[in-house]
Parts: C-alpha cells; sequence; structure tokens
C-alpha cells in the first residue's frame, strides 16, 4: 500500500456500537498507509473493544477518560483535536451524532469534538429504523450544514438481524474518505481520475461513484431499471430527482446526504425506498413571513406576519419526501430542517427568488406580501415643520398570480386567503381571479398573526372544507397528506390514460 497518509495524524472517536470491531482494522490500515492514529474510546465503544487492542495497534495511548488528571496535563482534550490533521468517529452511533448535532459534552469523545478545530468525518452505524428516524435524519442534516463529511452507511444485515440501510461501511471505504479528505483541493479523485476534483455538483459526484465502482453508464443504468440517457442527464446535471440519487446511492455504496450535497441545497430528508413518502421525487416552493419594503435606510413598511404557518408547511412537506425551498421574509422562527432557505426583505426580492427557482411541483405562498412598496428614499427622510412627506406607494407584483399563470405553472399552486369578513365568498373570488388551484382560508378577525393554532378552510374548484381549530403545525401535516393524495391520484388518472 502506497504511503498516502505519511505525516499525517488522525484523531479517532470509537464510539458504542458493534461495528467498533472494524475500527481495529481502519486503525491498522491507517497505519499502514503511514498515518499516526491517536484514539478516543467512548465508555459505549470500550464494551465492544477494549483500550489495549486499540494501543496495541494504534502504537498510541488510548484516551477514555475526560477527567484523567494525567490525560490534562499531558494531553487534554483540546490537544487532541489541534495536533490532529483529521477527526474520524467511527463509529459514529446514533446518540454521539444527536450528542454532536446538540452540542453535549457530557465525556471525553464529545468534548474534544466540540472543541474541534478540524474537519470532522462520520463513519455512522446503527440499526436502519434509528438511521431512518427523524430525528436521527434532522440531526444529519444540521451537521451537513455544518460540513461535517459523512461515508456510508450501508445497506445490509444488521448485527440484530434485521436488514437495511445502516451497516458502517467498510474500513477501506472509510480509509479512501480519509484520504480524500486530506487530499488538498484538486487531488482528490485519485489517480487516472479525469473529473474536476472540486465534487460540488451531484453530477460530478455521481460520475465518479460510477466510476469507482468500474461500472459504464450502461450498467449503471441497468441496475437502477432506466435508460442509458437518464444517467447521462443526471451526470450532465441536466435533471435531478431525489429518488434516482436515493435507489443510485444505493447501488454505488456511496452515501445519499453525499450524493444530494452536491445539490448545493440541504439533503434531502428522506431517503426512503421508493413509494414510502408520498411526496418523494417532487419538488417544492413555499413563501413564508413577511416582506419589509424599505421607506428611507432605516423605516420600512412592514406587517405583523410570524411566518410560523409557511415555515410549519415547509417542514412537513420536506418529512413527506418533498425537495423544499423556502423563501422567508425576516422572521424569529428556526429554519426547518432539511429545506433550503433563502431569506428576502421585500416583494421583488421574493418574486426574483421564487422565478429563480421555479420550475417546481408545487408552489404554496404562505407569505404575506406587502401589496406596495415605496420608492425609497437614499436618505434618511428629515422631519419638516408643517410638512407631511409623501410615500409614493407603488403596487406590487402579485407573486401567486404570476407563478398561477406562467406557461410551466407548477402542478399544484395554492394561495392563502387571510378575509375578515365574507371569509368563504372572498376566498372563492380569489382562488379564480389569482388562478390557483386551492386556497387556504383563514379568519384573521378571530385569528392574531402569529398564534401557534389556526382555524382554516381548504377551498378547491369544487369543494370548501372546514378544518377544525388546531396547532399550525398540524394544519401543515394535513395539507401535506392532502397534497400527497392529489399527486396520487394524478399519476393514478395519467397511468390509465397511457
Ligand atoms: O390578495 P391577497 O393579498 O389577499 O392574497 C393572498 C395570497 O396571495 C397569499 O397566498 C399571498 O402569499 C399571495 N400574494 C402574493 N403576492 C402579493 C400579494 C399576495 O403572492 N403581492
Amino acid at each position: 500500500m502506497s504511503k498516502t497518509l505519511e505525516n499525517k495524524s488522525i484523531l479517532l472517536v470509537i464510539s458504542g456500537g458493534i461495528a467498533a470491531y472494524k475500527s481495529l482494522e481502519l486503525i491498522r490500515l491507517i497505519r499502514k498507509a503511514g498515518g499516526n492514529v491517536r484514539c478516543i474510546l467512548t465508555k459505549g465503544g470500550a464494551q465492544f473493544i477494549t483500550p489495549l487492542s486499540v494501543s496495541s495497534l494504534s502504537e498510541n495511548e488510548t484516551y477514555t477518560d475526560l477527567f484523567s488528571l494525567k490525560d490534562e496535563t499531558g494531553m487534554g482534550h483540546i490537544r487532541l483535536s489541534r495536533e490532529a490533521d483529521l477527526i474520524v468517529v467511527a463509529p459514529a452511533s446514533a446518540n454521539m451524532i444527536a450528542k454532536l448535532a446538540n452540542g453535549i459534552a457530557d465525556d471525553l469523545a464529545s468534548t474534544a469534538l466540540l472543541a474541534a478545530n478540524k474537519q470532522i468525518l462520520l463513519a455512522p452505524a446503527m440499526n436502519h429504523m434509528m438511521w431512518q428516524n427523524p430525528a436521527t435524519r434532522e440531526n444529519i442534516s444540521r451537521l451537513l450544514n455544518r460540513n461535517f463529511q459523512i461515508v456510508g452507511p450501508v445497506e445490509g444485515e444488521m448485527a440484530c438481524g434485521e436488514f437495511g440501510l445502516g451497516r458502517m461501511s467498510e474500513p477501506e471505504e472509510i480509509l479512501s474518505a480519509i484520504q480524500k479528505a486530506l487530499s488538498p483541493p484538486g487531488r482528490g479523485l485519485g489517480e487516472g481520475e479525469e473529473i474536476d476534483s472540486d465534487f460540488n455538483t451531484f453530477a460530478k459526484r455521481l460520475r465518479y461513484a460510477r466510476k469507482s465502482k468500474n461500472l459504464s453508464q450502461e450498467d449503471l443504468a441497468k441496475k437502477l431499471e432506466v435508460t442509458q440517457q437518464a444517467i447521462e442527464k443526471v451526470e450532465n446535471g441536466q435533471i435531478i430527482k431525489p429518488k434516482f440519487l436515493y435507489e443510485a446511492a444505493k447501488v454505488l455504496g456511496v452515501s445519499y446526504e453525499w450524493l444530494w450535497e452536491g445539490t448545493a441545497t440541504p439533503p434531502h430528508p428522506s431517503p426512503l425506498p421508493k413509494g414510502e413518502r408520498e411526496l418523494e421525487g417532487l419538488t417544492a416552493i413555499v413563501t413564508s413571513g413577511p416582506t419589509f419594503e424599505p421607506i428611507d435606510p432605516v423605516r420600512f413598511i412592514g406587517n405583523r406576519s410570524s411566518g410560523k404557518q409557511g415555515h410549519a408547511i415547509a417542514q412537513a412537506l420536506a418529512e413527506s419526501g418533498a425537495a423544499v425551498t423556502l423563501i422567508s421574509g425576516p422572521v424569529k422562527e428556526n429554519p426547518p430542517a432539511g429545506v433550503k432557505l433563502i431569506e428576502i426583505e421585500t416583494a421583488a426580492e421574493m418574486l426574483a427568488a421564487v422565478e429563480k427557482n421555479l420550475p417546481a411541483d408545487i408552489f404554496i405562498g404562505a407569505a404575506a406580501v406587502s401589496d406596495w412598496s415605496a420608492a425609497p428614499s437614499a436618505q434618511k427622510i428629515k422631519k419638516q415643520p408643517g410638512k407631511t412627506p409623501a410615500l409614493n406607494l407603488r403596487e406590487n407584483a402579485d407573486i401567486l398570480k404570476t407563478v398561477a399563470n406562467r406557461k410551466k405553472r407548477p402542478g399544484l399552486v395554492i394561495g392563502f386567503a387571510a378575509e375578515t369578513e365574507n371569509l368563504l365568498e372572498n376566498a372563492k373570488a380569489k382562488l379564480k381571479s389569482k388562478n390557483c388551484d386551492w386556497i387556504i382560508a383563514n379568519n384573521v378577525s378571530e385569528n392574531l398573526f402569529g398564534g401557534d393554532e389556526n382555524q382554516v378552510y381548504l377551498i378547491t374548484q369544487s369543494s370548501a372544507d372546514k378544518w377544525e381549530k388546531q396547532g399550525k403545525r398540524a394544519i401543515a401535516q394535513k395539507l401535506a397528506a392532502k397534497i400527497g393524495e392529489h399527486f396520487t391520484n394524478v399519476r393514478t388518472i395519467k397511468e390509465a390514460a397511457e
């Protein structure tokens, strides 16, 4: 083996899991590649392998205890990360991932990781249901957003006898991820690889993963039961389909998150098998919050929209498998996990962001877009005795209407109607005048902005359903389920026609 890790030092954190035994092999491979490796063994990890075996293979002391005085004077938790070129967590248990995502530091391993100033590579290993649990999905999304690198997990038989996605990648694969992480930019792909090395698109990542498995486009097409042209289109960056990337990741033995990361959007939060989530493979744009229209450098026209309903809808759609872009005005809400967030201030910026992210399958206009904007003064408007400044308002474009009347409009366009009187009549009129498919109507005379509950009607061309008063998140989930039903019906009708 060539000494690809010569002069490199790896800090390997071994957390609890049966896969810990594979980390012994990983230590051996790192040593063989010329790297130095120091290990932290968690309490859980030490249930599976012993500090003695780790020390023997690494030829270094094994660190286990946060409060050991010796470690703090000799090699404290801060120095452990400072002296490493790369930190690897293998196996990364669900618990360790949750701690990392939340900044918990309650033992030596998690404290050293929180204090780290180096790139961290995770090799997750857990039961497949734990991997698919929304809590883990959310944690992984957060870590990817913070630039953690992830290798695996892969599909296979679990120690518990079940089968699924959750096995730790093999030590050889983790070693090549380490080599890649430590390669200077421009040399990331290994010998003879002619693809650009920056790995920054899903297309490049897919092609690289395919080539490293020695598969032709035709081979991969056969395995995925798609046409070769489809593979070609994805590899040229012309199309992107979450479902396809998910299947391809499985066949190529790379992580779905890694492939998806090349889309420059946060990872699609639902790497579940085909058909398990209703909105898998669909794209959605949701607008949320208020818009702020400047009057001068310090003042603006705004409104009290909290963004709670729009953000909850974006989250529910993502949880149902859609790839969601959330375009939001200034709000206090936290960005939902696994959603691409674009922050804007004005209606014009919101429209531009919407246009930029179209086409999409679903558009939901939950934002309270200001109907007017002023031509802002370049200087702060000064008080002048006896004079009231005119604002010269002009009408903003109606984003919902613009989207609904596009030639290539989304398959489902949903607007909101916040009314204080004649709710149903006004909402139905709005459905028509804006050319949208559904309207969510609520009576704002009863519902003050910013509350956690809402009572709405779902109005379609042919029906008006009253939904009982419930939390905004419950409304969002109910809406996501309705959208799922709608697309299932559309598919069934299409299939019947074919
Ligand atoms: O006409 P009205 O403001 O009541 O319509 C509300 C709906 O239209 C909401 O879905 C809102 O997001 C959308 N809207 C828009 N652009 C505007 C005004 C409203 O997209 N300029």
